[in-house]
């Protein structure tokens, strides 16, 4: 396709006063100072002089001499039959001094703004290779119905571009997915209960704003996802946490009930705690929903990778149980992909009008193309088509990496607990090394893996390595295996 030529307009001509006289000389002063502050830059094309001169109402001549002065000065050029252009060689290095020279404002940063900042390290996505969570390639990618769906819908189909649309999702949509989770999760909704989100991630942080007034408490589990963590820490509601202590039964209810009994939620991971990787005992399960039941207080059930299990029968989830208190959170992010940023909540009926209410300052409604495409790729029986295959990738990338690390990794410097489930393996460390430090090595020789540190509170914090699973080949996996068996026992030194 031949290359358009992107002629600018030019706000800077606002400063032209024609009742001060000495036209040519004020558009080459306008000129200069526009290339100096780097609104015009190497490359751009100018408007022609008839163009100009017509727009600022001057004699084109005036434009012209103005034209040919920055030629003559070298910061604009002028090239046969296609127009004048801003110089090539010296706009470049006079903006780059320019911008150099630029002061940064002096207004302070508030607390917030420091904060966020801060967040944003965390919450940088790894480079896709071994051990990163979730990278779909080649046979974790969805299957050719994907790509069909989407050329056909989003072309003319009912995917074309439209209007805004409903910001509780389409209607499609929602009605798959209540028939998916119920079949899958035994999760019992109407679609009108159900919000689609962009990625759980979203869902946490508007339960963040709508169920709590300020100083609230809540119970999250103690060790638990950063991404709800930081969350509660930032709330405009200055909330409470209660970092409530896991065993291998989960969250322990009278613990959290010792140290809080009055909590307005608790934030859980029942069917595969994030990130250790059990689920959550029945007793757990009926001692928490009776608590909730006694103080009123909210579930929410953050249900993250609960499809990708490799044995045994799956827990139900605890909003088939009480679904008048759970709000139930689900995403497309691990049985699909996570730059798809398709998730759902699903919500006792009172709740619907105030979280569909802030999404709607938030961004207004998920994309609705991608919706539509991802409707009749599940109603047509393809998500759980492909959700089958892929376990079956998973499963086998995962008894790899487990004997990988019991070769590789010392006894005493490592313990794997792989769990039955989900994307990711937590290996331990020993108690002395420290996984951060570990986990910066390892990032560094181009092994991409997360510390388990930060997911605790300071009380509790334990030493350990989160693995994910991707779609990485055996020799990679091989590779970053015997990296990491020399970083950790560098560390060791
Ligand atoms: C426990 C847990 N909850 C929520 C999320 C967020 O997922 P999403 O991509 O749907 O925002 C993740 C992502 O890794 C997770 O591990």
């Amino acid at each position: 396709m031949a290359r358009m030529t992107k002629v600018i307009d030019l706000p800077s001509m606002t400063k032209l006063n024609k009742a001060n006289g000495q036209i040519s000389t004020q558009l080459i002063h306008i000129f200069r100072a526009a290339v100096q502050q780097g609104d015009l830059q190497s490359g751009d094309a100018l408007p022609s002089s008839r163009e100009l001169a017509q727009t600022l109402n001057v004699a084109r001549g005036t434009v012209i001499e103005a034209y040919e002065q920055l030629i003559a000065e070298g910061v604009f050029e002028s090239h046969a039959r296609k127009g004048t252009f801003v110089s090539q060689t010296l706009n470049h290095s006079t903006t780059e001094t320019l911008k150099r020279e630029k002061q940064e404002t002096d207004i302070p940063l508030t607390s917030a703004a420091q904060a966020f900042a801060e967040i944003l390290k965390e919450f940088r996505p790894l480079p896709h290779r071994p051990f990163a969570v979730s990278v779909p390639t080649g046979r974790t990618q969805p299957n050719d119905m994907w790509r069909k769906y989407g050329n056909q819908y989003r072309a003319r189909g009912i995917a074309a571009p439209s209007g805004y649309d409903d910001p509780q999702g389409i209607l499609s949509l929602r009605i798959a997915i209540a028939d998916y989770v119920r079949r899958s999760r035994s999760v019992h909704c109407d679609p009108e209960q159900i919000v689609i989100t962009s990625g759980i991630q979203q869902a946490l942080y508007i339960c963040s704003h709508i169920l709590f007034n300020a100083n609230d408490t809540v119970w999250v589990e103690d060790p638990a996802y950063r991404g709800t963590t930081a969350i509660l820490e930032h709330s405009l509601h200055h909330l409470k946490i209660i970092r409530v202590p896991v065993d291998e039964e989960g969250i322990q209810v009278n613990i959290g009930r010792t140290l809080a009994e009055n909590a307005r939620a608790a934030f859980v991971t029942p069917s595969h705690q994030y990130p250790i990787g059990m689920p959550m005992s029945l007793a757990r399960r009926t001692a928490l929903l009776a608590w909730a039941k006694q103080q009123n207080a909210w579930i929410i059930e953050d249900d993250y990778d609960s499809e990708l299990r490799y044995s045994g029968q799956p827990f139900p989830a605890l909003q088939g149980m009480a679904s008048d208190q759970v709000i139930y959170l689900g995403t497309f992010s691990k049985v699909l992909f996570p730059s798809l940023r398709l998730g759902y909540a699903i919500l006792p009926k009172k709740l619907v009008a105030s979280f569909c209410g802030l999404r709607a300052l938030i961004d207004r409604h998920p994309p609705s193309a991608d919706q539509h495409v991802l409707a009749a790729f599940i109603q047509e029986g393809h998500l759980e088509r492909h959700i089958r295959r892929i376990r079956k990738v998973y499963a086998e990338n995962r008894l790899q990496l487990i004997n990988m690390i019991e070769r590789h990794i010392p006894k005493h410097l490592g313990f794997l607990q792989s769990g039955d489930q989900g994307m990711h393996m937590l290996l331990w460390l020993a108690d002395h090394l420290d996984d951060r430090a570990i986990a910066q090595s390892a990032l560094d020789s181009g092994i991409s893996i997360k510390a388990v540190s930060p997911t605790y509170s300071n009380q509790t914090k334990r030493s350990g390595l989160i693995l994910g699973l991707g779609d990485f080949d055996i020799q990679q996996m091989e590779r970053a295996v015997t990296q990491l068996a020399k970083i950790i026992q560098h560390h060791d030194r």
